[in-house]
C-alpha cells in the first residue's frame, strides 16, 4: 500500500487530471481511484459514470493507493456472473449480493440501469466487484472494447437483482433498448431473476402475465418475499430475496460448474426453536431465528445434497434447494425427522423446547379474578438427537448436535457429545453479551472424538460452508 497526495503531481498532469475529473463530474481524488480501479481492471478507460454535481477540489488529498486487485474474471477456472442492477430501492442490497458472491468465489460483473444509478453508484459497484460496472449501450469505448453481445455470452449466468416491473415488462416483451435489455436478449445463459416491487404491482395482472411468460420462457426466480416495503406501511408480497437467498440461488443455479462434493447425499437438517402450547393462542419458545440451522440446509444443498429441512416457527425465508417440513412442536420434529430417515448425515441446529405442557388448555385460559395463576405442570420432549444417535436401525453414519452454552463452553460440549451419542458437537457461547443468539455472525467449537477446534468469529453463512465442507470430506473418507 503505497500512497501519493495529488499535489505532488506535475502541473501538466494535475491540470490533465482537473479537466477531466470535471468532465466526469467527479473530484479529482474521484477520478484517480476511477482511474486506479479500471487499470487494475486491465482497462486504461472508464466505464461512464451519471454526472454528479461537482465537489470542490480538496487543496490537498491523500490518496491510498491499493495494491492491484487480481482481476477475478480473468481467471478461467473461477465461475463467473453478470449481475444487472434494476433501479429500486432494493438495488442496496445488491451491493451486499456482490459481496457475498465474492466470498463464494464467484466473479461479478456489473451492469446498472439508468434507473439503478438514481440508487446507488458505478463506483461502488466497480469497488466491491473489483471489475469494471457497465452502464451504457451506446458507449463507444464499452462497445468497442467489450461489447454487449461479449458481456451476454461471457459469463456463466445472468442475474438481475433487483427485477423491477419495468425490466420484466422489458425481457417478456424482447426489448432491447438499453444494455440490459439488450444482454438479457443476447444471452444464452441461464438467467436468475429477484423481483422486488411494491406489493400492488407485483399482483397485477400485467405483472403475473410477464412473470409466467419469463418461466415459460425458462427463466428462473427466486423471490419475491412477504414484509416490509421501503414505503412506510406498505407491506406484502414484493421484497427482494435477501443477498444470501440470492447467492445461495446462484450457487444452485450454477449447479455442475461448481462444486458439488455432497452430490448424491441426503442429509436432515433441524432447524428454530418449537413452540411448545399452554392453550390455543399461547406458546413456550425460544429465541432461536433458525439461521444457523437454514444457513446449513442452504449450504449443503448447494454442495449437492438432497436436503430435508426440518424447521420450527422462523421468520426468515426458506432456503433454497431443499425440501422443507415445517413444524411447530418437539414431537412434531421428532416425526419429521423419523420420516426423513434414511439419511448419510443428520445435523440438530434447532432450539427444541426441553418441556412441553403437560395439559395444554383446548379453549383459552381465563384469568379468574382473586385466584392464583394456574400451575403449568411440565412434562420432558423427545430428545431427537440422542433419540436418533441412539438408533441401532438406520442410525445416519454422521449425527451433529449443537451446544448452546452460557457457561463452561466445551467442558459442557465435550459431555453433550457422550451424553447424546452423537459424533461431532458444534458449540457455541450464546450467553447476551456474545450477540450470537439471533445475531449474524457465530463463533463455534467443532467438538469430536479426536479434539477441539476452535473457528474464528464469522457469519452464521461461513460457519455452514465450512462445516459442510468436513461434512463433505468425513462422508466421503467413509465411503
Ligand atoms: O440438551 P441440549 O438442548 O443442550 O442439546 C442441544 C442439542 O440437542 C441440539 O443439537 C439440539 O438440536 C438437540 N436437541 C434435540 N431434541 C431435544 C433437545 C435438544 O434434538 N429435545
Amino acid at each position: 500500500m503505497a500512497s501519493i497526495t495529488i499535489r505532488q503531481l506535475d502541473e501538466g498532469l494535475k491540470q490533465q487530471l482537473r479537466l477531466r475529473a470535471a468532465s466526469h463530474g467527479r473530484s479529482m481524488e474521484d477520478e484517480v481511484r476511477t482511474i486506479l480501479r479500471a487499470a487494475a481492471a486491465g482497462s486504461a478507460e472508464v466505464a461512464p459514470v451519471r454526472p454528479s454535481p461537482r465537489r470542490s477540489e480538496p487543496a490537498a488529498v491523500e490518496i491510498a493507493v491499493p495494491s492491484p486487485t487480481p482481476n477475478l474474471a480473468a481467471s478461467t477456472a473461477m465461475r463467473r456472473i453478470l449481475l444487472i442492477i434494476g433501479g429500486g430501492i432494493a438495488a442496496y442490497k445488491s451491493l451486499d449480493l456482490i459481496r457475498r458472491l465474492r466470498e463464494r468465489h464467484i466473479a461479478v460483473r456489473c451492469i446498472l440501469t439508468a434507473a439503478a444509478q438514481e440508487f446507488i453508484t458505478p463506483l461502488a459497484a466497480g469497488a466491491l466487484s473489483g471489475e469494471r460496472v457497465f452502464t451504457n449501450l451506446f458507449d463507444t469505448t464499452s462497445e468497442l472494447d467489450v461489447g454487449h453481445i461479449r458481456l451476454a455470452r461471457d459469463t456463466d449466468a445472468v442475474v438481475v437483482a433487483p427485477a423491477t416491473a419495468d425490466l420484466m415488462a422489458k425481457m417478456a416483451g424482447g426489448h432491447a433498448d438499453d444494455l440490459a435489455s439488450a444482454v438479457l436478449l443476447a444471452t444464452h445463459r441461464p438467467i436468475l431473476i429477484a423481483p422486488a416491487m411494491n406489493p400492488v404491482m407485483w399482483a397485477r395482472g400485467a405483472t403475473q402475465r410477464n412473470l409466467a411468460r419469463l418461466l415459460d420462457d425458462g427463466v428462473h426466480t427466486i423471490g419475491p418475499n412477504a414484509g416490509e416495503m421501503a414505503e412506510q406501511g406498505e407491506a406484502g408480497i414484493g421484497r427482494m430475496a435477501e443477498p444470501l437467498e440470492i447467492a445461495a440461488a446462484v450457487e444452485a443455479l450454477l449447479g455442475d460448474g461448481g462444486e458439488r462434493p455432497l452430490a448424491g447425499k441426503r442429509i436432515i437438517v433441524t432447524s428454530g426453536p418449537t413452540h411448545e402450547p399452554i392453550d390455543p393462542v399461547r406458546y413456550i419458545a425460544n429465541r432461536s431465528s433458525g439461521r444457523q440451522g437454514h444457513a446449513i440446509a442452504a449450504a449443503a444443498a448447494a454442495a449437492g445434497a438432497e436436503v430435508t429441512l426440518v424447521s420450527g416457527p422462523v421468520n426468515i425465508p426458506d432456503p433454497p434447494g431443499a425440501r422443507i417440513v415445517k413444524v411447530e412442536t418437539a414431537r412434531a420434529m421428532f416425526e419429521a425427522v423419523e420420516a426423513a430417515l434414511p439419511a448419510d448425515c443428520a445435523v440438530f441446529a434447532a432450539a427444541v423446547a426441553d418441556w412441553r405442557v403437560a395439559a395444554p388448555g383446548h379453549e383459552k385460559i381465563k384469568k379468574q379474578k382473586g385466584k392464583a395463576p394456574p400451575p403449568l405442570a411440565l412434562v420432558e420432549n423427545p430428545d431427537i438427537l440422542s433419540t436418533i444417535a441412539h438408533r441401532k436401525a438406520q442410525r445416519p453414519p454422521l449425527v451433529i448436535g449443537f451446544a448452546a452454552e452460557t457457561e463452561n463452553v466445551i467442558p459442557n460440549a465435550k459431555a453433550k457429545l457422550a451424553r447424546k451419542g452423537c459424533d461431532w458437537i458444534v458449540a457455541n457461547d450464546v450467553s447476551p453479551e456474545t450477540g450470537i443468539m439471533g445475531g449474524e455472525t457465530n463463533s463455534v467449537h467443532l467438538v469430536t472424538e479426536n479434539g477441539v477446534e476452535s473457528w474464528p468469529r464469522q457469519s452464521k453463512d461461513e460457519v455452514a460452508r465450512a462445516l459442510v465442507s468436513r461434512i463433505a470430506t468425513a462422508l466421503a473418507a467413509g465411503d
